[in-house]
């Protein structure tokens, strides 16, 4: 497995690839992997001649400077595990590589950007676009594999394709679980013994409330969701029942013909996300 620093060489050996007719599988990732990136590794080698990773912790879609701070970083690992999953090759980027220049760029996604995660992070996705902008622009890849975890980041991924005429193939993949229902997450490392012990009832309270999906009143379950979180001792910054196409907030379950329910919600201090489709365009 090769691994790079510097742009010019990451380029160089893709579009070296390329030119030799190979199809090119990218992940973008920022690094303490667990199994929900290497399954997204996996997919890119079942359907892709070569496949890069990314490891990059982007400075500019943290609004948090202690989330940034602790965000934990284990290269030696993460590089250990991607070579065991068949990627070919890995890109790990300074800041200054990434960002030589002050950052002015400003993506416009209108109402995608203005709910749940880009409410309660405001510049979070135009960081992300920035950096996934780039790395697009670098690796030149056929395929870009997303986790359904981050559901939001998936659509303003899919738009920004969209909107800048990208020719990539954005190919979203299921969440990856903890035996006990808790989403594989980089953040879960910072979690207390006792907090992790609470974590998946996240898991469980999207589950009962997808039970209620079509029979319960939206905003009840939104309530009683937020009630069963906070009985636990979750900070809850939302608990929204969206469309999953344009995850604008439903108020009734005959506005849409697929549903999908975010939640955000504080352990501590971490910030844990998570998400459950309820049903998906069906005709109704
Ligand atoms: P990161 O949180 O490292 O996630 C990298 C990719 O792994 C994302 O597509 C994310 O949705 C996916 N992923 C994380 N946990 C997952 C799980 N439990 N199951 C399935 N997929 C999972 O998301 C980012 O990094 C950054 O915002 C990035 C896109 C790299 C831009 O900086």
């Amino acid at each position: 497995m090769f691994v790079f620093h510097d742009i010019s060489g990451t380029r160089q050996w893709m579009s070296g690839k390329r030119s030799m007719g190979k199809s090119i599988g990218f992940v973008p990732t920022m690094g303490a992997l667990h199994e929900g990136h290497l399954n997204l590794v996996s997919r890119s080698c079942l359907e892709n001649d070569i496949s890069g990773c990314s490891i990059f912790v982007n400075p500019i879609q943290f609004n948090n400077p202690e989330d940034l701070q602790k965000y934990p970083r284990t290269l030696e690992n993460d590089l250990k595990l991607l070579e065991k999953a068949g990627c070919d090759m890995v890109f790990v980027p300074s800041a200054g590589e990434m960002y030589p220049e002050p950052v002015t760029k400003k993506f416009d996604f209108g109402a995608l950007e203005r709910v749940m995660e880009g409410a309660h992070r405001p510049g979070h996705f135009n960081g992300v676009a920035i950096v996934v902008e780039k790395l697009f622009d670098i690796f030149g890849p056929d395929r870009a594999y997303f986790g359904e975890k981050d559901f939001q980041q998936l659509r303003i991924i899919q738009s920004l394709v969209k909107m800048e005429n990208i020719p990539v193939k954005i190919v979203p993949c299921p969440t990856v679980r903890e035996a006990d229902g808790l989403a594989m997450s980089s953040r879960n490392r910072r979690l207390s013994a006792d907090e992790r012990i609470v974590a998946p009832w996240i898991y469980q309270t999207l589950l009962c409330a997808k039970n209620h999906a079509n029979k319960t009143a939206v905003s009840e379950i939104k309530r009683i969701s937020t009630v069963m979180l906070e009985s636990k001792g979750f900070r809850v910054d939302y608990f929204e029942i969206a469309d999953t196409e344009t995850l604008q907030p439903i108020g009734s379950w005959e506005e849409t013909s697929g549903a999908i329910a975010c939640v955000a919600a504080f352990l501590g201090s971490v910030r844990l996300i998570d998400n459950m489709i309820f049903f998906a365009n069906f005709a109704r």
